[in-house]
């Protein structure tokens, strides 16, 4: 089904605001990207940068506490802001899907895995009890899991954390979605079982046209498995561009700085994937840019007035009013690792 005008991103997010606490301070600060048909973007930061909340925000899926607001949230042209509960649950159940961490505890321990697979198709599709069936063995067999029939009768438990994922994406796949949601999805695997699930991801891009919004902690995959990177730092984008270029050059400083501990550049060990210092809590009041305090880079105009997000020609969006003077090179890249060693 194509048309002549150019077809809608899987995803449009504008001005994301995600606010926590009682104070409502904000934990995601006016967060922008979209996500296009068959693209992988990946989302990377330190733990606490507002990756989940993003995601969840996208999902309809808030934490109790957690408050989200957009000037743009829509999944191939459709606005979901507004949605309630209801709507959400239809759009999650079809045409917007999710991967977590630990597959186990979104599964249920009593019934077999392909019930829990073939019992939202009877309901969603009007599918036959029979026809159900089929099609479940159909999805299990489409994501790799050998001898689907005997899968379909096995109960969660009976089954490796490898396998429970490839049901999950099975669920998460059924109803053809846009945006296929990845939150540390690989995490709790194996490397080469976590290999096999992004071999699967990108096939199922590649088949489905599906988009994908991949968030790991760890960089070597976000950098192997996306098309498009998203540096968050305490909240905010401070990088955005495509993962090839920015994993190469580098254009902000705390890419720099976690990619040389992750030891993707700058001959960083990868053994202490720790930046010295912590990032701000949310909504600490930082006049200046949230990095600068550990920034090997920071020079005083730094911590004194908030720093836009701007573009690039070279088509990445960077938040440093230094990055036109940095150039990013191997030498930096010592230096900056001297300065935050
Ligand atoms: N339900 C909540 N109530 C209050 N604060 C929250 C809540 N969820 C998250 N936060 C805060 O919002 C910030 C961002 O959290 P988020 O879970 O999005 O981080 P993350 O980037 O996913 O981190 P990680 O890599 O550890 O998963 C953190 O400071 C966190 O403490
Ligand atoms: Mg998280």
């Amino acid at each position: 089904m194509s048309t002549a005008v150019s077809a809608p991103p899987a995803l449009e997010v504008r001005n994301l605001r995600v606010t926590v606490g009682d104070g409502r301070a904000e934990a995601v600060h006016e967060v922008s990207f979209a996500v296009a048909a068959g693209q992988a973007v990946g989302l990377v930061g330190e733990s606490g940068s507002g990756k989940t909340l993003t995601c969840r925000a996208v999902l309809g899926l808030p934490a109790p506490g957690v408050a989200a607001d957009a000037d743009a949230l829509a999944l191939g042209g459709t606005d979901l802001r507004g949605l309630d509960a209801r709507g959400w649950q239809r759009v999650r159940g079809s045409r917007l899907g999710a991967v977590f961490q630990d597959p186990g505890s979104y599964l249920n321990p009593a019934l077999t895995v392909g019930r829990q697979l073939a019992e939202p198709l009877r309901v969603r599709d009007g599918l036959s009890r029979s026809a159900a069936r089929r099609r479940a063995v159909e999805l299990f067999d489409s994501v790799g899991l050998r001898d689907p029939e005997a899968v379909y009768d096995r109960y969660p438990h009976e089954l490796s954390g490898g396998m429970l994922q490839r049901v999950l994406i099975a669920v998460a796949v059924s109803g053809d979605p846009e945006l296929l949601v990845a939150d540390e999805a690989t995490t709790a695997l194996d490397t080469v079982v976590q290999a096999e699930v992004l071999d699967l991801l990108a096939r199922l891009r590649a088949e489905r046209g599906l988009g994908l919004l991949l968030v790991s902690h760890d960089l070597a995959v976000v950098a192997e498995a996306t098309d498009r990177l998203l540096v968050f730092y305490a909240g905010e984008v401070v990088e955005d561009g495509p993962t090839a270029e920015v994993v190469a050059a580098p254009a902000h400083p705390y890419t720099e700085a976690l990619l040389t501990v992750a030891g993707l550049v700058g001959g960083g060990s990868g053994r202490f994937p720790v930046i010295p210092g912590r990032p701000p809590s949310p909504g600490a009041d930082l006049p200046g840019c949230r990095f600068a305090p550990r920034c090997g880079y920071a020079v005083e105009a730094c911590s004194l007035a908030p720093v836009a997000l701007t573009s690039r020609p070279d088509g990445r969006t960077v938040r440093c009013r230094r990055s036109d003077e940095l150039v990013l090179s191997e030498s930096d890249m010592t230096k900056h690792q001297e300065v935050t060693a």
